[in-house]
């Protein structure tokens, strides 16, 4: 079985050898051959050149047997293609360059030529998926609405987006124009991912937990079916909502087809949870990569044999690669994964 059919398998719900493997590296600092590339461009201009992206994109498959790829770029080039910029703070963090105070500044978001204006990302997928061809799964992704607009009204990376929080309570006929906007631009670039190629993409709702279960539907999860229900072509979803893992029923309405879970819950109350009825993803504390391989390879294992009662499961860990991921437990834990056969 080749890996972007394992992946493909695993997300349809059939039955796969063992479970396909894919990491998100976001604090992706870990691999040196990263490293090198950032110490010559500024992530940016690695984000927007095609050819940088796309080797970006394929080194963690040349080190490891992964079976699908993740284009290299950011949730935040909607809202930078939005007009609201980016960049990062020294000591870390994420910083917009301005943030969205008001009604004007909500009704001044530029949300026309969406996909002109990110044409690079096209650019990349292309190039990524002429070489990687059918041999791994090619997965896209985008920032849910709320986890975006949590950027654009906080104006950057904090605590709890109290401000987004409270402007979403005070101010609902403007949030939700924003909200409006930034799914039609979502949709218009998911749909621009697929004539790219990708097999499947994910919605990064990373900030989702700042909801409460009473209006998580209202704020977050309404405009996820929305561009779900949006897509040109029925590409299997992945939803991953930090710190959400208690609401997963909800979840499902969205849509999605594949769960993305923290290391919240156990794997076998989410599939309780989910009834079987979506394929899960996740569920490794990504901290466990930063302690030694026999501590790896014990909790692997620990997943895996939960995973083989499960209709569909897909290896990953609970968030991105902490910064402080060790190479040689990420190696143990892929060599873990994909020696492993289900019985
Ligand atoms: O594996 C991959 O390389 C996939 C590409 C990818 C990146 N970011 C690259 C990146 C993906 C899928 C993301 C998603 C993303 N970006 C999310 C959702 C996932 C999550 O973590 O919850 C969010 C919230 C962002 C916004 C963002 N970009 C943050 C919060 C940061 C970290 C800032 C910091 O200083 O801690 C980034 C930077 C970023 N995006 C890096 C990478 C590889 C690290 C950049 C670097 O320092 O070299």
């Amino acid at each position: 079985m080749n890996s972007r059919d394992r992946f493909l398998k695993a997300a349809h719900l059939e039955k796969t050898d063992r479970p396909p493997i894919w990491l998100m590296r976001q604090a992706g600092r870990y691999l040196p051959e990263y490293r090198a590339l950032k110490a010559k461009y500024d992530f940016i201009t690695l984000v927007k050149t095609p050819e940088l992206a796309t080797e970006i994109t394929l080194q963690p498959l040349k080190r490891f047997p992964l079976d699908a790829a993740i284009i290299f770029s950011d949730i935040l080039v909607i809202p930078e293609a939005l007009g609201q910029p980016y960049f990062f703070r020294d000591g870390g963090g994420i910083q917009m360059e301005y943030c969205l105070s008001n009604k004007a500044e909500i009704e001044a978001v530029d949300d026309s030529a969406i996909t002109e204006k990110l044409n690079y990302v096209s650019e990349a997928l292309k190039l990524t998926k002429k070489s990687i061809g059918n041999n791994q799964a090619l997965l896209g992704f985008c920032g849910s609405p709320w986890t975006l607009a949590c950027y654009m009204i906080d104006g950057g990376s904090s605590q709890n987006f109290s401000r987004t929080s409270e402007f979403a309570k005070r101010n609902p006929k403007e949030f939700f124009l924003l909200m409006e906007k930034l799914s039609r631009s979502i949709i218009q670039y998911l749909n621009m991912q697929i004539d790219a190629g990708v097999d499947c993409v994910q919605i990064f709702d990373s900030w989702a937990s700042i909801c409460t279960p009473s209006n998580y539907h209202s704020l977050s999860l309404q405009w996820i079916k929305t561009i779900i229900t949006g897509l040109k072509k029925p590409i299997p979803v992945i939803l991953y909502a930090k710190g959400m893992n208690h609401c997963l029923k909800e979840q499902l309405k969205t849509g999605a087809q594949i769960l993305s879970l923290d290391w919240t819950i156990s794997l076998n109350n989410a599939s309780a949870e989910t009834n079987n009825q979506c394929a899960l993803q996740g569920n490794l504390d990504p901290e466990f990569l930063t302690t030694d391989s026999s501590t790896v390879k014990e909790e692997a294992e620990r997943i895996l044999k939960i995973s083989e009662s499960l209709k569909g499961y897909i290896f990953n860990l609970g968030h991105g690669m902490l910064p402080t991921a060790k190479i040689e437990c990420v190696e143990t834990l892929i060599e873990t994964v994909t020696n492993y056969r289900y019985g």
